[in-house]
């Protein structure tokens, strides 16, 4: 594997070669710097950060500041991957300026190479600016959790005629506003499959199926780190909340039993006591 770091062109190539892309969401330099040398094409500073390490019970409260904040963290880890960040919602609905503005502190601040928004085809012209300004923009459509009160909550989504050409339209109008990759969030593999086909920028799927160019999940979910809500389309290759629970209260028991620091983790003192007591002259 190159280490030669991965821009927007790269992970374009990488639809027109079948080489699947490989997205996941880091928010501290440490986990960044974990996913890179495992090879991860894109890292996402992610609005999940509201959730899975700020507290919120949605992704709606997370600021703009506290974004950047995370992303700067998150690029001090990563060399290679292609880091994105993730416009938090208000960030730029209420207008293209603030739109651009916003966009352009994850790439001047936070060090982002590009940026994701939700929505589609109300978004478009929004994108089309962003793009226009020179920042590349990633699109999220399908369950869009910022918006998910909206589509009858966190569920699946383009089941049905309507609603599935409503996602391959939206689909077809971020491709034409430039965006460089779409986000498929909780849709039909079917559905995916034909956005796949019919686009000529890379599909990332999440619940989406095999179809997709590429795969992203929550980094806390695949590590089993966050077990408040996990969605059914989320695999956990580790469970590391009990592992880290069990760690934990092996940690207090041997505090309060006074078996830890042993020998093997105490310094040993090489003065003399009865010197080191000795009054001075
Ligand atoms: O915020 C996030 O982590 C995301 C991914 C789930 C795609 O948007």
């Amino acid at each position: 594997m190159s280490t030669k770091k991965l821009t927007v062109f790269d992970i374009r190539n990488m639809k027109a070669s079948g080489d699947r892309i490989v997205a996941l969401t880091a928010f501290d330099a440490g986990s960044a710097a974990l996913l890179d040398q495992a090879g991860v094409d894109i890292i996402l500073v992610g609005d999940s950060l509201a959730m899975v390490v700020l507290g919120y019970e949605s992704t709606v409260p997370v600021t703009m500041d506290e974004m950047i904040h995370h992303a700067r963290a998150a690029k001090r880890g990563s060399n290679r991957a292609l880091l994105v960040g993730d416009m938090p919602f208000l960030s730029y609905q209420a207008d293209k300026r603030d739109a651009i503005l916003n966009a352009g502190r994850f790439i001047k601040e936070g060090g982002c190479g590009a940026v994701k928004l939700e929505g589609g085809i109300e978004v478009s012209e929004t994108v089309s600016a962003i793009v226009r300004a020179g920042i590349p923009v990633m699109g999220h459509i399908g369950l869009t959790p910022q918006t998910a009160g909206q589509l009858g909550g966190y569920k699946i989504q383009g089941n049905d005629v309507e609603s599935a050409r409503r996602i391959l339209d939206e689909a077809r109008a971020l491709e034409g506003a430039g965006a460089f990759s779409l986000v498929l969030e909780c849709i039909p593999d079917k559905l995916a499959e034909v956005i796949t086909d019919v686009i000529a920028i890379p599909t990332i799927g999440i619940g989406a199926g095999l179809g997709c160019d590429g795969q992203i999940l929550v980094t806390h979910d695949l590590l089993g780190m966050f077990e408040k809500f996990v969605p059914s389309f989320v695999k956990t290759y580790v469970k590391l909340a009990p592992q880290m629970k069990e760690a934990v209260a092996s940690f207090r028991e041997e505090v309060k039993s006074g078996r830890f620091p042993d020998q093997d983790h105490s310094f040993t003192m090489k003065v003399d006591i009865e010197e080191l007591l000795r009054p001075l002259p």
